[in-house]
């Protein structure tokens, strides 16, 4: 079946967060796609929608077994049903893993830049940031990071209690290798320091590789890990408020669930039927959105080194991000304004950290059409300069 992902569907005046912006501007700055949901996930919702009783959801007897039947299949890993935990959404599972092995002192390692809620959690709870900025390095063309190991073994001392690690990675669309992770894990292994991946990026891959979760390395790092997933990104749900944890040691988990009591509400019934129509029946769709994906990266990287050589982005292996390093353009103002002023809504550095103040984050998850327009904008605005 092919899926018509070239449909532009009007979101503008509805309840989009990303699109309710000055209709000036076209919205490339939040991470959510301008795609329509796989037609499995439409009709499943059409059909709970129309049964008209909408009280407390019990989560579906098939949850669990689907979700361990993902792992082994897709990345090799092992779980077992009672290893998972539901959560409403990522950073909320984020925050319960701070609630659960932090404390006001204690250490948190962050890899800047990064999706920064994961460092808001650090303030929340009165903890203490702890850096280990990737690595960064540029090309003729382009911008990389990387894992610095020497950075990340640097950031440890005695107050570290948890490791925070977003595999694959927002905003540069790195994917972490084996090696790199193995380096990451033996080194929180050998501190007992908890490791907090977010992998909630995991089926976007871009170049067909295969996502390799951090707990999967070895019993040992498992033991030490809290991973968190979620069919969100990749099947174009985040509004539904989907996710779970992946807790392995039996305490660890239980201090988790602990956490959850009486703050964190559970999963709705939308959620819980959005998230198993996308699992049992959207991987086909999601091959084609990936490819999709891959060629509007592949199209906005020719078009700004063509038209604006002055922007260095990343290659994203992973992720629908692109990250764009604008520090040649020796702007006076932010270059998140400067776009913006010129008709894009791009999402500013800054918060992400790690001397992110002159790079922009541009979503790629969108009709080609409309990311021409964009880069088009794009254009005009810097032939303004
Ligand atoms: C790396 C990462 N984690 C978490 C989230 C948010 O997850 P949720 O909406 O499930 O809380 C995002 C959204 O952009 C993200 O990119």
């Amino acid at each position: 079946m092919n899926y018509d992902f070239d449909r532009v569907i009007d979101r503008r005046g509805g309840d989009s967060l990303k699109w309710n912006i000055d209709v000036n501007q076209i919205p490339m700055w939040y991470a959510d796609a301008d795609v329509a949901s796989p037609p499995a996930v439409i009709a499943a919702l059409v059909v709970r929608a129309a049964h008209g009783v909408y009280g407390y959801a019990q989560e579906p007897a098939a949850l669990r077994k689907i979700i361990v039947e993902r792992m082994f299949r897709l990345y090799g890993w092992h779980i077992l049903p009672e290893d998972i935990v539901p959560v409403p959404g990522i950073i909320p599972g984020f925050n319960l893993a701070s609630r659960a092995f932090g404390a006001p002192g204690a250490g948190v390692i962050v890899q800047a830049p990064t999706f920064y809620p994961i460092s808001r959690d650090v303030d929340l709870y009165d903890m203490i940031a702890q850096h280990a900025p990737l690595r960064r390095f540029v090309d003729a063309l382009h911008v990389h990071f990387a894992y610095d190991p020497i950075a990340f073994e640097a950031a440890f001392d005695d107050r570290s209690k948890i490791a925070t690690l977003c595999h694959p990675h927002n905003p540069t669309g790195h994917v972490f290798g084996r090696d790199e992770l193995l380096h990451m894990a033996q080194t929180c292994v050998d501190r007992k320091v908890v490791i907090c991946s977010d992998e909630i990026h995991c089926d976007i891959r871009l170049d067909g590789g295969v996502h390799i979760p951090i707990a999967s390395l070895s019993e040992t790092i498992a033991h030490q890990c809290v991973t968190l997933m979620s069919p969100s990104k990749a099947f174009n749900i985040p509004g539904l408020v989907v996710g779970f944890a992946i807790i392995q040691n039996p305490e660890l988990r239980e201090r988790y669930v602990r956490a959850q009591s009486g703050m964190i509400p559970h999963p709705s019934a939308f959620s819980y039927a959005a998230t198993l129509a996308a699992y049992e029946s959207g991987d086909d769709w999601l091959v084609q959105a990936n490819a999709y994906y891959a060629a509007n990266r592949d199209y906005a990287l020719a078009y700004l080194r063509q038209h604006i050589p002055q922007l260095r982005c990343t290659i994203p292996a992973a992720t629908y991000l692109l990250w764009i390093d604008a520090r040649e353009l020796r702007l006076s103002c932010s270059v998140r304004d400067f776009f913006a002023r010129n008709g894009v809504a791009l999402g500013d550095g800054t918060p992400f950290g790690g001397e992110s103040e002159d790079f922009v984050r541009m979503t790629l998850a969108c009709p080609r059409s409309v990311l021409a327009q964009a880069l088009d904008a794009m254009r005009s605005a810097f032939a303004s300069l």
